[in-house]
Order: C-alpha cells, then structure tokens, then sequence
C-alpha cells in the first residue's frame, strides 16, 4: 500500500475520531503524518503508535500563529508540507433563537476560521515543495441538506463547502498544483458521535436507530471508511479532482 509514499500531511483534529483514522491511513499508506491538535497528550500518544513516520504538535485551529508554527514544524521534521487534512471540528445542537450566543461565535471560530487559517498558512508551503499538492476540507452531510436544531454547525459547513470551492477555483486559475476537496461524512462511530449518543437525549438505542433512519443504507459509518475518501484525494490518484464534494454518509445527502 504505497498511495500516500512521499506525502507529507499535517492533521488537524488528529488525536481522535475521523483525524486519528486518517493519520492511521496516511502512515499506512506509505506517508508521513504531523497530527495537530488541541489534545497534545493523545496525539503524541498515537504518534508513538504509528513510529517515526508520525509526531504530533499543539494546534488549535482558532489561532493563526498555531497554524503557522504546526507548519513550521512539519516541515522541520519531515522537510516539507504537500497535504493539509482539516478534520478538527466540532458540533452541537443549538437553534437561532436558543442557542448560546457563545456556540455560534465557537462552532465558526473552529469549523470554518480554522480551515480558513489552516489553507492560509499551508498554501505558501506547499508551493514552496514545488510538489503536486492536495487539501481536504472535512464538510459533513448538513453541507449538501442543512438541517434544523443545529444553526451554526450547518453555518460552519455549507460556508466551509463555499470556501472550499473558491479556493479550488483560485488555486487552479494561478495555475498551482495544489487541489482543494471536501469529503462529507453522515452520522460516523467516533467520540463526537458517542458523546451524543450517551448524553440522555433519549435512550443510545433510540439514537442510534434514529441515526442509522437517516442514511438509506440504515447504518453509522466507520472512521476508516471516511479515512479512505481522505486518503484518495489527497494522493496522486486524484490528479483531475478538485472542488468536489466526496459524500460517505451511506446516501444520506440524497435522501427523498
Ligand atoms: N462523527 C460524525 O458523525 C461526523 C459527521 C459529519 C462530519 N463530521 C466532522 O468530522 C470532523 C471530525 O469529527 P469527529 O467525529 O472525529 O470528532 P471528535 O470529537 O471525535 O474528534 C475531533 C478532534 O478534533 C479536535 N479538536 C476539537 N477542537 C479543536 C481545536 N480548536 N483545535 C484543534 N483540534 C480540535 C479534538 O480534540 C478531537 O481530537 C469534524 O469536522 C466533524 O464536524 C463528523
């Protein structure tokens, strides 16, 4: 398994969930991986696990100045930056009018200001490799169907598939080689996921049937599953790929 040998990707988000299984597949795949994240201790934990091709730096995406030290440091360690993977994110209920003001100003600050720093800090580096390059931004199946009770993570998502899609646009029109896509999860077995699933809003049995409802083929996806979609559209297979929304949500973005 060679798709990803003399990549070198920096992860957001990459202690856990869906950035822990891409890192996982990034090193398995032949590449090198800098896990960024704001839970140093398990990053460096999984970076131990996965050996010398793996390390890990603090990062939270919300600061420009972390980004561009994460940068800096992948490329101290592994001589450059041709994949940016932005996967941190998080999510939580909260409507227009009920919502804390706070979650709003939050869910943005890290779902969509954080790509936003993470492509701003990247893009110079990657030219710099002189490489074929690749991002993916991480959307989810509220990016094609927005939906209620959660005003600022659909926000945070349909606004990350516009910036998405601009920066594609950009890159391709200066003639760079560096390809902007977006991978959409629907509901997928991680902590996030779990959270919601044990927090009391029903019974875990109720929410995990009432999940699986909202994805025809009647199930929760795995992180590996949504690792593989990363992991080919940041490697060279891609080639022709950019601006494009890469749904694993089992059908639900085209649900009737
Ligand atoms: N799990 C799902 O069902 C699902 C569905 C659709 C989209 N997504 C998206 O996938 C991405 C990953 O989700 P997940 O389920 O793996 O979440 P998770 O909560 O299981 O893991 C998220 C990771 O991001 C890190 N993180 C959070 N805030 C951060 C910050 N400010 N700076 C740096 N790191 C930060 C966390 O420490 C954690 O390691 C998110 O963007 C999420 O919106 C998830």
């Amino acid at each position: 398994m060679s798709r990803m040998e003399g990549k070198v990707a920096l992860v957001s988000g990459g202690a856990e969930g869906i950035g822990a299984a891409v890192a996982r597949a990034i090193v398995a795949e032949g590449g090198s991986v800098m896990l960024g994240d704001v839970q140093l201790d398990k990053a460096e934990a999984l970076a131990r696990e996965l050996g010398d091709r793996a390390a890990a730096v603090a990062l939270d995406v919300r600061a420009l100045d972390q980004w561009e030290a994460a940068v800096a440091a992948t490329q101290a360690r592994f001589g450059k930056l041709t994949v940016l993977a932005n996967i941190a994110g998080i999510s939580e209920p909260g409507t227009v009018t009920d919502g804390p003001l706070e979650l709003w100003h939050r869910t943005l600050a890290i779902n969509l200001t954080g790509p936003f720093y993470g492509m701003r800090a990247a893009i110079p580096a990657m030219v710099a490799s002189g490489e074929p390059c690749a991002i993916v931004n991480i959307g989810s199946m509220i990016a094609l169907r927005p939906a209620a009770f959660v005003a600022a993570y659909s926000a945070s998502k349909t606004g990350l598939r516009g910036l998405t899609q601009s920066v594609a646009l950009d890159l391709a029109a200066r003639g760079l080689p560096i390809r902007v896509n977006m991978v959409h999860p629907g509901a997928i077995r991680t902590p996030m996921y779990e959270r919601y699933k044990f927090s009391g809003a029903d019974s875990p049995e109720n929410i995990e049937a009432n999940f699986a409802a909202t994805h025809p083929m009647n199930r929760i996806g795995e992180p590996e599953e949504v690792a593989r979609a990363v992991v080919f559209l940041a490697s060279d297979e891609a080639g022709f790929t950019t601006g494009c929304d890469f749904t694993v949500d089992g059908g639900g973005s085209i649900r009737s």
